[in-house]
């Protein structure tokens, strides 16, 4: 029995070894160059406000970061930021620390030179976000519509390890994917479509689901996209998790009551 407990131990020790093992390897291998230069092209050919995700005022996001009830000083995220003006509108807000990451850096220093100045505020990365390694810890991290372009288990793993590494203990998640109703393709590339349970999966047990809602949004040409919106609260940290449940498992077996 206590063999049983140990072994286990040891091989989620082993799960983490095979993944340390996996992370270095990937940094081996070449950029994900279609994933790069699909976003640089989409960006240096359209026109943001005629792109089928634009928003003029990302007013749902706003509410859930708000929801969340950080401080100004909190650190927000916002992953494949694009050319989104949800950084400029956590600047006006007063969030002193906003950080934008997106694979494509025409995105990036398109949304820079609109910031002038008060891009001085902002962190910002040229980043695969399954690549990420993040100098420090966040207290939100935002994301609409990238998650859904990851469409391989291997990148939903890595888009969630970067996640968990990324953010601060009792940090907040707020994600907005295509909903079950949505839509299967979007800018020529196939996505998943989510519902709340699938991203409690994806996210885990340590991520407390606050709140969720499906909202269609209306691109530029008028056509329908069902998102679902969730907001969570990371409750525990997995390591904490590991060690909480593999002392439990071998006290369970030294001391039966
Ligand atoms: C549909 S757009 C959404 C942009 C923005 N979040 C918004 O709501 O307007 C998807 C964005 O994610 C970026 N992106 C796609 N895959 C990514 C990845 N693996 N890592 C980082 N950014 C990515 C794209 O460059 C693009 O800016």
């Amino acid at each position: 029995m206590v063999k049983t407990a140990v072994l286990e131990a040891f091989e989620e020790r082993q799960e983490w070894l095979t993944d340390l093992v996996g992370e270095a390897l990937s940094d081996m291998e070449i950029r994900p160059m279609d994933r790069w230069s699909h976003w640089n092209k989409v960006y240096e050919t359209k026109d943001p406000t005629r792109v089928s995700w634009f928003q003029s005022r990302p007013e749902t996001s706003l509410r859930l970061i708000a929801n969340a009830g950080l401080d100004p000083s909190a650190r927000i995220l916002d992953v494949g930021g694009g050319t989104s003006i949800l950084v400029d509108a956590l600047l006006a807000i007063g969030y002193q620390q906003p950080g934008v990451l997106d694979v494509s850096e025409e995105a990036i220093q398109r949304t820079r030179a609109r910031l002038a100045t008060r891009a001085e505020a902002v962190e910002w990365y040229v980043e695969d976000v399954t690549r990420f390694k993040s100098p420090h810890r966040w207290d939100l991290w935002h994301d609409r519509a990238v998650l859904h372009f990851l469409t391989t288990e291997e990148d939903q793993r890595a888009y969630r390890k970067v996640l968990g590494r990324s953010l601060a203990e009792e940090g907040h998640v707020v994600i907005a994917t295509f909903g079950p109703e949505g839509p299967g393709r979007c800018s020529g590339l196939d996505v998943v479509q989510y519902d709340v349970d699938r991203m409690q999966r994806l996210l885990g047990e340590g991520f407390e689901l606050k709140e969720w809602h499906l909202e269609d949004h209306v691109t530029p040409s008028g056509a329908i996209q069902q998102f679902l919106f969730c907001r969570f609260f990371r409750v525990s940290s997995e390591v904490e998790t590991i060690v909480f449940k593999n002392w439990t498992a071998v006290s369970s077996q030294l001391f039966p009551e």
